[in-house]
């Protein structure tokens, strides 16, 4: 019988018993496959992709750590995310690690599989110590009131044999949905629960990897955290029923179902943040002909916290007509200026609007 205090050391190897393609997960897999490629398609739209997508990316990194309770404000974030070297709390800069390891992570997937060196790797770059799979015992996960809830298997070689086993089956298995596969492996990576701590981010940074490597998605967009802030008590149930009830259907159900309202919400994130991109495109022309070019436009839009320096190290212009550029932007009212610190920040309200917004 499963003991929450004791080591789950029986923690089956995939894949799981049970079946997982019903007709309600597969009903499911279907119309979160369908929002999946549309975003796809919307993300395609995007200009200067990378950069841009950096600002969604900084959102999940804020809100899969608020999910461990690493809670920081956005003013903070994207003030220090638009000055990495500046003084920041620790809080803040776990966040910001937490958006390098995504980065990091989708870089080396073009290169290599997903493995377990790589979810060492990740979980390095949030925690910035130098972890390994758990070696010492006594990991516990506690619930609200301190209670254990789980303990996860413990014992070096028990623990690379689920993971060797996790591994595997994120490739072997082509029969089964892919999108209910990032279930399974979603459940059991938190299930072996290989560090000492980092495991509900890293899985998370997981997700999103594998969706880019099964290339349903090009670039890293799709991002559950704020469904799972928003019905965690779901989150934290699913995954315990997994292991108590051999819940599956719901848990596959919960994921299915955070992968479609996020897709959807993101396309529309995307469709107001190109479609505000439009109107400020029509407002500096209208008021600033002479400073609009494309690549200005664009920079005001990767970086919602913008600084000279940036136009600078863009090439857009020089120190001097860099700040007239800026200042120009705040007149029209299309960007707003303040001075935080030393710092002059121009700051794009109505995308940190859309941004943070869902
Ligand atoms: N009953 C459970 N069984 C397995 N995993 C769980 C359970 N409850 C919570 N989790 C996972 O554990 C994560 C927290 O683990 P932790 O190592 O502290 O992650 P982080 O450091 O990123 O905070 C949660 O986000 C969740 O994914
Ligand atoms: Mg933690």
């Amino acid at each position: 019988m499963f003991d929450r205090n004791l080591p789950y050391n029986d923690l089956p190897l995939l894949p799981p018993e049970a079946e997982l393609e019903t007709k309600a997960t597969l009903k499911q897999a279907i119309v979160a496959s369908r929002a999946v490629a549309d975003l796809r398609g919307k993300a395609g739209l995007i200009p200067n992709q990378r950069m841009m997508i950096d600002s969604i990316v900084l959102q999940e990194a804020r809100m899969s750590s608020e999910i461990e309770n690493i809670v920081t404000t956005n003013d903070e974030l994207y003030r220090a995310a638009a000055d990495m070297d500046g003084l920041f709390d620790s809080h803040t800069k776990e966040v910001l690690r937490y958006r390098q390891a995504i980065w990091y992570g989708y870089e080396q997937i073009q290169k290599r599989p997903l493995s377990v060196n790589l979810f060492v790797e990740i979980v390095r770059i949030i925690k910035q110590i130098n972890m390994d799979v758990r070696k010492t015992t006594g990991t516990k996960l506690s619930g609200p009131n301190g209670e254990t809830v789980y303990t996860p298997p413990e014992g070096d070689p028990i623990l690379r044999e689920k993971l060797s086993n996790l591994e595997q089956f994120i490739y072997a298995q082509e029969d089964i949905d892919p999108l209910i596969k990032l279930a399974v492996m979603h459940y059991q990576f938190e299930a072996i629960h290989p560090f000492s701590d980092g495991n509900g981010r890293t899985g998370r940074i997981l997700n999103i990897l594998f969706l880019v490597e099964q290339g349903l998605l090009d670039m890293p967009v799709l991002f559950l955290s704020h469904y799972i802030l928003e019905n965690k008590n779901d989150y934290y149930d699913g995954l315990r029923r997994v292991t108590e009830e051999g819940q599956w259907e719901q848990w596959i159900l919960y994921i299915l179902k955070g992968i479609e309202i996020t897709a959807k919400e993101t396309s529309a994130q995307i469709d107001a943040i190109l479609g505000l991109m439009d109107v400020v495109k029509n407002v500096i022309r209208e008021k600033a002909e002479k400073i609009y070019s494309k690549e200005l436009l664009e920079m005001i839009f990767m970086h919602p916290y913008c600084k000279i320096k940036f136009l600078e190290q863009g090439g857009i212009a020089k120190r001097q007509t860099a700040s007239t550029y800026l200042q120009t932007l705040a007149e029209i009212g299309v960007l707003r200026s303040e001075k935080i610190g030393r710092e002059n920040y121009y700051i794009n309200d109505a995308l940190l609007h859309i941004l943070m917004s869902r």
